[in-house]
């Protein structure tokens, strides 16, 4: 009979962390959603593996700590990797850093300082290339270690990724490993664009890329900019490389990125040091970085010494620790999403930490904070690890005030008057219907935005007011707005009522693409939104339009185009749609009237600096001409309008013999 679980505290205890981490490698594999930091995880699983190192060798099969994780979804192709992609050990603290290169030693049976490189570990998604006979096939996701997913897709949208090696003794087969991630700058814009539209931002770039990578829908995944660095060798036929330095001067030649400040050192004293320097100066890299990857150098030796079920015993990480501060936590509040999913955030009194003032961190969900049992009141450690959202680590209980209460969720939603639901399976609650206060609100401030209707003076706290005042209900109800209704409001005079009416009514001849972003219509941002009306010219036509038809669009996938539909469908849409008319807003595009336009049905690409247009002032004047303009150079393609200092967009353009214009070319066409 198998030992019974129940009787035997530390098989508990084995069987509690299993699930436990079971559960984060889901939530950050398959979701790309983790809700612990990386330190938090570590420390669990250096638990289990202490607990396990006691349990024969078949009770340990199925561990997680046996594995690396499995991030393969159901709706990817799979691929077998040719060399199993691995994971790496990893350690906090210098003795263990020093532990490893001590066994190294015995495993090679070496005496002198071992030849290392160190370089920086990039906190991304792995990924691994294929070339055969030199040319780009594929692209895939480290899976289980010994089949991924197929990204290709996805990943071909990076323009630094080589085509096509170069030279004449190329490898039949090889594969490159490395790290695909999000640049700081993108990620920042992204959030901005979110920020505007009232959205839920996304928490950090480590999980921005790999859920980027992941995505079914290929124009929204072209929207956001993923980078990439390779550092790793997998299969290679046949095998050319005898230093792990060699390679990464081999994946230089053939103008692959690569990670910035690889050091080649001597023994462990130099590569400690190296990794301090690399503490420091990681800072003003452009990308998250959370440690730094120390490797022997003679691949030789790295096969001698070899691997165990998840990682070589040739290479360790040692992991940078994020930034903590100690501060107090206030209330607890409640941010609603686009799509009504309920968030807690802690408000807390401002600290300093890693170069920023935070003031509110996230707390993930009810169950995470019954699981650190987080209070009001409570002094609370936070942290920041890539994110720009802080995290709580943990409580200090012992600075817990005497009175203080659990927290509940449920009871916070029921004091704000929020009717919600906790989603089947998940941890999260979602608010129920779209007409609860908080949803009209955003969705008024959203048609109201600089990206959508521009209507000034329009912000949150006014539109607050006014729905508390139960003067509008929808956005239809704006344009019955007077300024005497507005007056005697607080914070209006006459000339300020009068001004909010004017620009109210001014918006009436909008461009019609700000309108329809205005709506709100799931999926459908500002570009989508020019697209659109780019093929329709006009609102009921658009609205009549059949999912083939929106899908047909260029610019819109199918999941856009079955929101569209959705949207349009629904009656309290349709009515709302009629009361706009009634109000006089213009639904339809003046241009349709011009007829054919110089750029129309075109998609223009702009690289580099123009001598005197902007990048502002050319995107608009491709619009106004009927074209589109698009960041990413592909066979649809039209022109390429390139300006002073273009890279690889330009190259790109001519690989694909796309027509290529300058400035003055560019004005020529249009005039
Ligand atoms: S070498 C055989 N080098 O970190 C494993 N990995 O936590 C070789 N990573 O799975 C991996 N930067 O996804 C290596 N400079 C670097 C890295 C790096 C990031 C990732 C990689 C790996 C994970 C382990």
């Amino acid at each position: 009979m198998p030992p019974d679980a129940s009787d035997n505290p530390k098989r508990l205890r084995i069987d509690q962390l299993r699930e436990e981490i079971g559960k984060h490698d889901h939530l950050y594999h398959k979701l790309s959603e983790p809700e612990i930091s990386d330190f938090e995880y570590d420390i669990l699983k250096k638990e289990l593996e202490a607990l396990e190192a006691e349990l024969p060798q078949d009770q340990r099969k199925d561990s997680p700590t046996q594995s690396v994780g499995d991030d393969r979804l159901e709706a990817f192709e799979q691929y077998q990797h040719r060399q199993p992609m691995l994971s790496l050990d990893n350690t906090y603290n210098q003795e263990e850093l020093f532990e490893f290169d001590q066994r190294l030693k015995r495993v090679l049976d070496r005496e002198g300082p071992l030849d290392y490189v160190v370089e920086p570990k990039i906190d991304g998604v792995a990924v691994s290339l294929t070339y055969e006979d030199g040319v780009f096939v594929r692209a895939v996701t480290r899976g289980n270690g010994s089949e991924g997913d197929d990204v290709t897709q996805n990943v071909a949208n990076i323009e630094s990724i080589p085509r096509q090696l170069i030279g004449t003794d190329l490898p039949r087969w090889i594969e490159v490993r490395g790290e695909i991630f999000m640049r700081l700058e993108e990620f920042e814009r992204l959030n901005q664009d979110r920020a505007a539209a009232g959205e839920a931002l996304f928490a950090n770039p480590r999980n921005l890329a790999s859920g980027t990578v992941k995505m079914l829908d290929q124009v929204e995944a072209r929207k956001r900019k993923l980078d990439i660095v390779l550092y790793g060798l997998g299969a290679c036929e046949p095998q050319t490389f005898s230093k792990q330095s060699d390679f990464h001067q081999w994946l230089k030649d053939q103008s692959f990125p690569v990670v910035q400040m690889l050091e080649s050192v001597s023994g462990i004293d130099q590569a400690w040091d190296s990794i301090q320097n690399l503490d420091t100066e990681r800072i003003n890299f452009d990308y998250a970085t959370d440690g730094a990857v120390v490797k022997v150098d003679d691949i030789a030796l790295q096969k001698e010494a070899g691997f165990t079920s998840k990682a070589p015993r040739w290479a360790i990480a040692y992991k940078f620790k994020a930034e903590e501060a100690e501060t107090i936590l206030g209330k607890i509040t409640i941010q609603i999403g686009r799509t009504g999913k309920l968030t807690p955030v802690a408000n807390l009194k401002p600290v300093q930490l890693a170069g920023t003032t935070v003031k509110r961190a996230t707390l993930h969900n009810e169950d995470e904070i019954q699981r650190k049992d987080i209070r009001e009141g409570d002094t609370v450690i936070i942290q920041k690890a890539g994110e720009i959202i802080p995290q709580v680590v943990r409580v200090l209980v012992e600075k817990r005030p005497a009175d203080s209460l659990p927290f509940s969720f449920p009871a916070l939603l029921d004091s704000m008057g929020i009717k919600a639901e906790r989603i089947p399976g998940e941890a999260a609650w979602r608010i129920l219907g779209d007409d609860n206060p908080v949803q009209v609100r955003r969705k008024i401030v959203h048609y109201a935005s600089r990206q959508c209707m521009d209507i000034e003076n329009l912000g949150t706290a006014v539109v607050d007011q006014l729905v508390t005042e139960g003067l509008i209900h929808d956005i239809a109800d704006l344009y019955t707005l007077e300024s005497g209704q507005l007056e005697p409001l607080e914070g209006f005079a006459r000339k300020s009522a009068e001004n909010l009416v004017n620009g109210i009514q001014a918006s009436k001849t909008a461009d019609l693409w700000r309108l329809i972003h205005g709506l709100g219509i799931p999926h459908v941002g500002a570009q989508g939104a020019k697209d659109l009306v780019q093929a329709f010219h006009a609102l009921d036509r658009l609205s009549a339009a059949s999912t083939e038809d929106l899908a047909a669009v260029h610019g819109v996938g199918n999941i856009m185009a079955e929101s569209i539909h959705t949207f349009f469908a629904a009656d309290k849409n349709k009515q709302l749609i009629d009361r706009l008319k009634a109000h006089g807003l213009k639904l339809e595009e003046e241009r349709a009237e011009t007829g054919e336009q110089p750029l129309s049905g075109k998609t223009v690409v702009l690289t580099g600096s123009l001598p005197s247009l902007s990048r502002g002032e050319a995107t608009a004047m491709i619009e106004a001409a009927g074209g589109r303009a698009s960041s990413s150079v592909s066979k649809k393609t039209d022109y390429v309008l390139a300006g002073e200092s273009a890279g690889s967009k330009l190259d790109k353009a001519r690989k694909l013999g796309i027509p290529i214009l300058g400035e003055a070319e560019f004005l020529n066409l249009l005039s």
